[in-house]
């Protein structure tokens, strides 16, 4: 009798061990995104709808840059790049400024922000919001020299003030669309990637697509959900 009472004590012991590890796991997991939680939130100015410099011009005057002038950019030139990227421009149905397969948005914006690269606002990285217009911090710090060396040592990721960081979360599209939604996704990539383009274009600005990095480098410097997948990096700043 004994024996049985012994051993159920320790089978039970054995079980609240496994029980209360599996629970603190959780608990840690739950953790790590809860820290995440900065709760820094910045509106950004209202974009503009008009700008100085015709779309045919902008087109045409588009090329890859990758040397940029020690200046910072400001806030408004953050708001018209993020909103030209994914921007809300139909308040009812909430659609974007780029196309999307059947409107599923998989696409996640970032922002690496140099220390001093962006007038009034502090080095980190930022989370776009289309639908409040507003990025909120998720990190602070400077991350340009992880993002240089995860972009195989780019120099110009090092130099800019601002990178962009595209990911996407591709089962928002894929439920819909199946396997024919891997492709949507990067379609969609490029249209943002073009938006991104000419807005910096039209702004005086300059930036280069970048493809060539490790992306679980830029993943974690971005802290990517395990399901979202980094597919471009555009430095950008104030051309020479
Ligand atoms: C998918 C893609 C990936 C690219 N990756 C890089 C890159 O990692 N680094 C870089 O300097 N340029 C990169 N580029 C930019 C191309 O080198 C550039 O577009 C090309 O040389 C043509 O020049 P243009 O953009 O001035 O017309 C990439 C472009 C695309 C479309």
């Amino acid at each position: 009798m004994q024996k049985i009472i012994a051993g159920t004590v320790v089978l039970i012991s054995i079980t609240a061990v496994f029980v209360y590890g599996a629970i603190e796991i959780k608990f840690k997991e739950e953790e790590k995104y809860e820290e995440k939680k900065i709760n820094k939130i910045i509106k950004l100015p209202e974009p503009s709808k008009k700008g100085k410099m015709s779309v045919e011009e902008a087109i045409q005057k588009r090329r890859s840059i990758r040397d940029y002038l020690d200046k910072p950019l400001t806030l408004k030139d953050i708001s018209q790049i993020l909103w030209a990227a994914q921007g809300i421009t139909d308040p009812i149905r909430k659609f974007r400024a780029a196309p999307s397969a059947g409107a599923t948005y998989p696409l996640e914006i970032y922002l690496v922000v140099k220390k001093g690269g962006v007038v009034n606002l502090s080095e980190g990285v930022y989370r776009y919001d289309p639908f409040t217009h507003s990025i909120e911090l998720i990190k602070e710090g400077d991350f340009s020299y992880e993002l240089y060396i995860a972009c195989v040592n780019q120099e110009w990721v090092l130099k800019a003030p601002v990178k962009i960081v595209i990911t996407a979360v591709y089962d928002r599209t894929t439920k819909r669309y199946g396997e024919r939604g891997i492709r949507y996704v990067h379609m969609e990539a490029g249209h943002v990637g073009q938006n991104i383009y000419l807005q910096a274009t039209a702004l005086n600005l300059g930036t280069v697509a970048v493809g060539a990095f490790f992306d679980n480098m830029v993943e974690e410097i971005v802290n990517a959900k395990p399901n979202e997948r980094a597919l471009y990096v555009f430095p950008i700043g104030y051309r020479r």
